[in-house]
């Protein structure tokens, strides 16, 4: 007799096997890293200083050995660093310890383990149901710019496989953003020590060699999707077929706050980053001066520009490249509104490590900072928030599919700097007025009346009305994520006394509030 164990193993292993889809993706949220910031194997913690740009011991056994930390913040997947072997040694900018400056794309990079270690960490993940998304460089290879006018010739058998003249565009930089030509052709790199070699991707040879690595990346080690790096800085008609080689979901960073422009890209690949949101809602909740209605702006405009009606993109506020939001303000009140906003996002939400800890660092590299240097703190006000908003959105998920593919809906408000955003069962109640600031939101008729909500950022319960309407207002500037109580089973983690008792809770200070229940704000 095959016992059930066994099935739901047998069951296991073929899932892991099979490509993870767009579908898939859309169900869960991601945890980005940066290999070798986020985690030692053992106990160690060594001084890391973002701003020195070296290597500072992360690894992939690392990864796996704090996998828990993630999880238990509700992510179902993590994206890496790129994981081919970079140039070695200080190049003037420091070292590659970030993996973007590809040398040889079938090597690991030595620094962050073997294939043993990458396949033990992709292994672990899939053993507690999370994905595992590659960050894939196809853009460009790296070389010391020095090296370019003396011995060109001798920098490309650095390369691999791509180690001769004809792979590459010759020598332009790229300085006219607005000639796609030039930015599809030319080099990046110019003001920096470090060269990025164009890969000639309208080659044909080189166009293979692409693919294959690509194929080879993502079966050799069972990744459930890549990211592809610097997508418009090459052709678009090259996209299609390198997404097909890899088999799997992709999404494609096009780094641009133009929505036409982003547009463009979303019929050769299954899913983007969505940097005209990145932008609108930083500019939103970095100050208390900051255009809400920018982000209606933009969020309809993509509805009507992106490809199909349930295109998926990536939804996120930090990133590897850009200062911090707390950078921007110390107003924790502020962030905390954006972070919501990510959550309820139509998109992926992405969250960068180190923003649960309220890392504030500036522009690269001192953005990069060490996670191991917070201790993992699971106490922390940041944590505590983001592992609310990715469980109550879990838990939206879990009433019914429809979530996912309903659009956010941005109920019009009379106070400027507030913002309803409805995508049933949740309701975000946003707001920029800031900690020092006093917020009102009137939204009529989103839930069934009388329906019993739960705030999950503050476990407190209230009513809509009869109206199946919400009056909220709040002073501190906190925003209000409401799902009906109905929606928080017992296992979420979330608002409920159970969650408490369980060993590895991490989330909000909850319990007993939800008992003592209807305090707190007057409803209609
Ligand atoms: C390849 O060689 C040609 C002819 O020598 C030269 O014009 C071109 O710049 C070279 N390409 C690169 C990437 O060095
Ligand atoms: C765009 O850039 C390409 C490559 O550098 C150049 O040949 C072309 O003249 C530029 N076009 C315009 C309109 O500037
Ligand atoms: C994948 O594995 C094959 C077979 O071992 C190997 O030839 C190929 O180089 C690997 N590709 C990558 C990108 O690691
Ligand atoms: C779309 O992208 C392609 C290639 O990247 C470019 O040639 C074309 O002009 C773009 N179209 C628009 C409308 O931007
Ligand atoms: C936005 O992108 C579109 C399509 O590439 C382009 O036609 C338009 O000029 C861009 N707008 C701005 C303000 O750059
Ligand atoms: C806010 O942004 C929109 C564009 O989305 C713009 O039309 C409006 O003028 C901006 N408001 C302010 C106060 O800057
Ligand atoms: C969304 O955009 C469309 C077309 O761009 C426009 O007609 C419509 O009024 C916009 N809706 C909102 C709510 O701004
Ligand atoms: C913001 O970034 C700058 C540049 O990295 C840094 O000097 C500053 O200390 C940062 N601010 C905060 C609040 O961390």
């Amino acid at each position: 007799m095959v016992s059930p164990r066994f099935l739901s193993t047998l069951l296991f292993s073929v899932s892991t096997v099979l490509a993870a889809t767009a579908d898939d993706w859309r169900q869960r949220t991601i945890y980005q890293l940066v290999t070798d910031r986020f985690g030692l194997p053992d106990e160690s913690f060594p001084a890391c200083d973002p701003a020195s740009a070296q290597y500072c011991g992360g690894t992939w056994r690392g990864v796996e050995k704090h996998l828990d930390y993630i999880q238990d913040m509700g992510f179902d997947a993590i994206w890496i660093s790129p994981v081919a072997k970079n140039i070695e040694g200080d190049t003037g900018d420091g070292e590659a310890y970030h993996g973007y400056w590809t040398q040889d794309l079938f090597s690991l990079n030595k620094h962050f383990g073997n294939k043993d270690d990458l396949n033990s960490m992709i292994a672990a993940a899939h053993k507690r149901g999370m994905y595992v998304m590659a960050d894939v460089v196809v853009n460009h290879m790296a070389g010391k710019l020095a090296d370019i006018s003396t011995e060109q010739e001798s920098s490309f058998s650095d390369f691999f496989p791509l180690s001769t003249n004809d792979s590459f565009h010759p020598l332009c930089w790229v300085s006219d953003y607005t000639n796609q030509t030039e930015v599809e052709q030319c080099w990046l790199g110019k003001d920096t020590s470090v060269a990025l070699y164009d890969i000639n991707t309208e080659h044909h040879k080189t166009m293979l060699q692409l693919d294959d690595f690509v194929a080879g990346l993502v079966s050799n080690y069972s990744f459930d999707g890549v990211r592809l790096d610097s997508v418009k800085h090459v052709q678009k008609d090259f996209w299609p077929q390198l997404v097909e080689a890899a088999g799997t979901f992709a999404m494609g960073e096009v780094r641009s706050d133009n929505v036409s422009y982003i547009a463009n890209y979303t019929d050769a690949m299954p899913g983007v980053l969505d940097y005209p949101s990145f932008f609108a809602v930083r500019e939103a909740f970095s100050s208390t001066k900051g255009n809400m209605s920018a982000i209606v702006d933009v969020m309809n405009a993509s509805r009507q520009h992106y490809e199909g009606d349930e295109f998926l993109t990536g939804a996120f506020i930090e990133n590897h490249d850009y200062p911090r939001m707390f950078n921007l303000t110390s107003d924790k009140a502020l962030v905390k509104n954006a972070l919501a906003f990510n959550f309820i996002h139509d998109g992926i939400p992405i969250l960068y490590q180190g923003q649960e800890q309220g890392y504030s660092g500036g522009n690269t590299p001192s953005n990069h900072e060490a996670l191991w240097l917070s201790r993992y703190d699971t106490r922390h006000d940041m944590y505590r928030t983001v592992t609310a908003l990715n469980k109550a959105r879990k838990q939206a998920v879990n009433a019914g599919k429809r979530f996912l593919v309903t659009a956010m809906d941005f109920i019009k408000q009379e106070q400027p700097g507030v913002m309803a955003v409805s995508k049933p069962p949740l309701l975000a109640l946003l707001t920029n007025a800031g900690s020092g600031g006093a917020s009102a939101w009137d939204v009529p008729k989103v839930y069934k009346p009388g329906t019993e909500l739960v705030d999950v950022l503050s476990c407190r319960t209230y009513n809509a009305g009869d109206d199946g309407g919400v009056q909220m207002s709040s002073t501190g500037g906190m925003p209000h994520v409401l799902i009906p109580s109905a929606h928080l089973s017992h296992s979420g983690g979330l608002c409920t006394t159970e969650a408490n008792a369980a060993p590895r809770r991490v989330g909000t200070p909850l319990g007993a509030t939800v008992l003592l229940g209807f305090i707190g704000f007057w409803l209609l």
